[in-house]
């Protein structure tokens, strides 16, 4: 039976009991509305520890005045009845109060992996992703701590955080789980319409383009170019497709250890996905 936790009280609780038998633990954070891309990762931190702890919290912190936090999908018993079926051990689903009470005024300010990409286009996000994922870790004290490679500046930063502050908590990424059309799964995805859900494996679509082209002797500056066409052929407006050193997100040196990473928006919906070359 899945335990569900609402407060850090009780998420410690069920952290000291499972201690206390000798047993590791792995955490999965999320903000809800699961699809078989965060069921992926329940799977891959199952193989990792004895216990798994997912998290339910849809952050306010790293939505912008203008996103969609009012509208993001909630789903809270579909959600718990998936993690209870993957057989989860325990489920944190705070409020807001609990995560960021009223008198808050501590946040953390990323540099390196987190500069440039997202953080031009949504530049409060890597501050609330931070803020929130330590926090999350230090409640939860879990051995192991999986995040997808969907978000894959993302995954760099929370490395990087869990390394410069010292949290005792082995960061694993976790593939892309993609539709058989090549469409990173994602809660966002909900929001496509009919039409929109038919042309947003073009994404994907463009970043393969832009591998091969690169593979097959192009220059950097071609390849990416032909991408941009790709995708604002298929209505797209691009916020950036780009090409980034694998492990640090900084400027590329090397082809062999790079990644390219994109963000789109279709309509109303804005896509990001990412592969390496
Ligand atoms: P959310 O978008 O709910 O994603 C939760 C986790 O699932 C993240 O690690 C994300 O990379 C992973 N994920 C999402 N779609 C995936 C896919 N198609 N394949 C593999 N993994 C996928 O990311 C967040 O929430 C938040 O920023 C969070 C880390 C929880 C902090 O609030």
């Amino acid at each position: 039976m899945t335990k569900v936790c609402r407060t850090i009280a009780s998420l410690r609780q069920t952290q000291s009991a499972l201690k206390a038998a000798g047993r590791s633990s792995a955490l999965v954070p999320t903000m809800g509305a699961l699809h078989d891309g965060h069921l992926a990762l329940v799977t891959h931190a199952a193989s990792l520890a004895d216990a798994v702890i997912a998290t339910i919290f849809v952050n306010p912190t790293q939505f912008g005045p203008n996103e969609d936090l009012d509208r993001y999908p909630r789903q809270e018993q579909a959600d718990l009845d998936a993690l209870q079926r993957a057989g989860v051990h325990a489920v944190f689903m705070p409020d807001v109060e609990e995560m960021y009470g009223s008198h808050d005024a501590t946040r953390i300010l990323m540099e390196g992996p987190a500069l440039g990409l997202e953080s031009d286009f949504r530049p409060h996000f890597f501050q609330g992703v931070a803020t929130v994922v330590s926090r999350l870790l230090l409640a939860s004290m879990c051995d192991i701590a999986v995040f997808g490679e969907k978000d894959y500046q993302q995954l760099l930063v929370i490395k990087r955080m869990v390394a410069d502050l010292k949290i005792p908590v082995a960061i694993q990424g976790s593939p892309t789980v993609r539709e058989a059309d090549g469409l990173a799964l994602s809660s966002r995805n909900a929001y496509l319409s009919e039409d929109e859900r038919e042309r947003a494996p073009e994404l994907n679509r463009a970043l393969q383009i832009c591998r091969e082209t690169l593979r097959s002797g192009a220059s950097e500056a071609d390849a990416l170019a032909k991408a941009v066409a790709h995708v604002k052929a298929f209505d797209f407006r691009p916020d950036y497709i780009e090409l980034r050193d694998a492990q640090t997100l900084g400027p590329l040196q090397d082809l062999g250890s790079a990644r390219l990473l994109a963000a789109a928006w279709l309509g109303k919906t804005r896509l990001i996905d990412n592969i390496a070359v």
